[in-house]
């Protein structure tokens, strides 16, 4: 489904954007991460393991200059970039009256300002192309304050906002923006939210109408879907994908 396209995937290393970027490449996508995190590049032997092509760019999303460099190399080695997924986040869970304003501002910086900053560098290019696909991972927590705290959900909504201006704006140029909003994914983050085997988590298992946790293949799937030529119509949309937790009560 994406024979040659180049994928730009921020936040790889591990849960969700690690399978984002596994089934990519299995789809025939030339996969570029972005993280912070140096087990990356175990991503990207296990995605060369199996065949595909894969490399794996270190940066820290809130410094635009290791962003604008990333996107400067993809550019120098491919010569083009089709497909953009702002994919790393952090989730800090804290009551609004117990959140600092550092720990407020950090949280905005990686999830909403560092989505800004990606969508900065990669969308000049994908204009240049009249071309370009971008699914930025958001969250339930942006329809209902729940999940990781204040600060998590509002930097959610503003991914969410983003996605609606993005589809308006850059629809006319060939490039369409959409949104996954997952809710409770089996991840190192997900884990760190509702430890195995808590009563925490059998609660929240307990609300999900298909009684489990998701799987991030459940997200690359979609992922992987909106980033092929076959969602061309699909444009500024925020897709839940919750096991129908979200309007089921
Ligand atoms: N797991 C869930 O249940 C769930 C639910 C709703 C939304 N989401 C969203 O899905 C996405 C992926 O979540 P996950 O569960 O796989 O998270 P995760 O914590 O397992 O992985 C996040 C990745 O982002 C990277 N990252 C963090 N800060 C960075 C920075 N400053 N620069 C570069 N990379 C950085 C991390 O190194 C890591 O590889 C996130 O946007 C998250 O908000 C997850």
């Amino acid at each position: 489904m994406l024979t040659n396209k180049v994928a730009f995937i921020t936040g790889a290393a591990q849960g969700i954007g690690r399978q984002i970027a596994v089934d990519m490449a299995r789809e025939g996508a030339k996969v570029i991460i972005g993280d912070i995190l140096p087990k990356a590049g175990e991503t990207v032997e296990f995605i060369k393991q199996k065949g595909g092509e894969a490399a794996f760019i270190p940066l820290d999303i809130t410094k635009f200059d290791d962003v604008q460099n990333a996107v400067k190399q993809i550019m120098d080695s491919y010569g083009k970039l089709d497909i953009l997924v702002p994919n790393a986040s952090i989730v800090a869970h804290n009551n609004l009256l117990d959140i600092s304003p550092e720990e407020w501002s950090r949280v905005i910086a990686i999830n909403l300002t560092g989505t800004f900053y990606t969508l900065k560098a990669v969308l000049p290019h994908m204009v240049a192309q009249g071309a370009g696909k971008i699914i930025i991972i958001s969250s339930g927590s942006a329809a209902t304050g729940s999940g990781g705290g204040a600060h998590y959900a509002a930097s959610k909504a503003g991914q969410n906002a983003l996605v609606r201006n993005l589809a308006r704006d850059f629809g006319p140029k060939g490039i369409t923006a959409n949104a996954i909003a997952p809710r409770v994914i089996q991840t190192e983050m997900l884990d760190a939210l509702y430890p195995q085997g808590s009563p925490a988590r059998e609660s929240v298992i307990n609300r999900i109408p298909v009684r489990r946790v998701g799987l991030p293949e459940d997200i690359s799937e979609l992922c992987v879907f909106l980033a092929s030529d076959k969602a061309s119509y699909i444009n500024g949309q925020i897709i839940l994908v919750d096991g129908g937790r979200t309007y089921a009560s």
